[in-house]
């Protein structure tokens, strides 16, 4: 059978990218961290399901109260905070939100390989610069970034290299380009420290619930909440009380 002509062609830089599979495999590079290699138990669905009626699969999910709850354990207000269908929903969100055409955005290589994809989806013009170990290469993305430069992505520990920013890295960053969104992916903060082993990743938490967070200004907060509307679902959110709840370790 032939396949029907496609009515609408997708946009030049979809058309010329492969599905993503995982992150690219690379002789240098010993951490797998792409997927959820967590041994750890999740809650089960019933453990998740409320029995007082406020239960409804066929609605639209709000997720103040799980921000509200987060933004408690953070110790900020609960607009400085939101939640998103895993990460990867939060990272394509701030990165919609600063980039287009017209900006720049800088990455570090090698690094979280969707983040790539989002930016150049965006149109931005996209610079790359390596950073395999010690600390966040402040001079080099400061020296690279123009006046059109509107992100800077730090994912720390980095997947895949396991380096990790520093605080005064990222206070220097802030410092020295203020009108950029310096987007900081904390997916591994938990295996930050040197007794942590990266290569048992993601603790506890349950990736397949498609549930992250983000906590920043909040007026980049309510932009965030433009870019998608109702990404995430009432099972995730679900899950996310029953963990806060049972304080199990947690990474969104
Ligand atoms: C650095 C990093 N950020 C974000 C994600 C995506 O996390 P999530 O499964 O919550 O979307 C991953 C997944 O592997 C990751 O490695």
């Amino acid at each position: 059978m032939t396949q029907p002509e496609l009515l609408v062609e997708p946009v030049p830089v979809v058309a010329e990218m492969t599905p993503y599979t995982g992150a690219p495999v690379d002789p240098l590079i010993e951490l797998k961290l792409d997927s959820n290699e967590s041994m750890s138990p999740v809650p089960s669905l019933d453990a998740a399901v409320p029995e007082d009626g406020s239960w409804q699969p066929n609605r639209y999910q709000r997720t103040s109260g799980l921000e509200a709850r987060l933004a408690v354990i953070f110790g900020i207000d609960s607009d400085h905070v939101t939640v998103t269908a895993g990460a990867d929903d939060a990272l394509e969100r701030a990165v919609r939100s600063v980039c287009d055409p017209s900006r720049q955005a800088v990455l570090t290589t090698p690094t979280f390989e969707p983040l790539e994809r989002y930016v150049r989806q965006a149109g931005a013009t996209m610079v790359q610069v390596p950073w395999w170990t010690g600390d966040f290469p402040v001079d080099q993305v400061c020296a690279r970034a123009t006046p059109e430069n509107s992100l800077v992505a730090v994912v720390s520990p980095n997947n895949p290299t396991g380096a990790v920013a520093s605080r005064h890295a990222l206070k220097e960053l802030s410092r020295r380009l203020p009108g950029a969104l310096i987007l900081v992916d904390h997916a591994y903060v938990e295996y930050g420290s040197p007794e942590h082993d990266l290569t048992r990743t993601r603790g506890s938490a349950p990736t397949g619930r498609r549930r992250g967070r983000t906590c920043a200004r909040r007026h980049r907060v309510r932009r965030w909440t433009r870019v998608a509307c109702h990404g995430v679902q009432a099972v995730c959110l679900w899950v996310g009380l029953v963990l806060l709840a049972s304080h199990m370790a947690w990474v969104g």
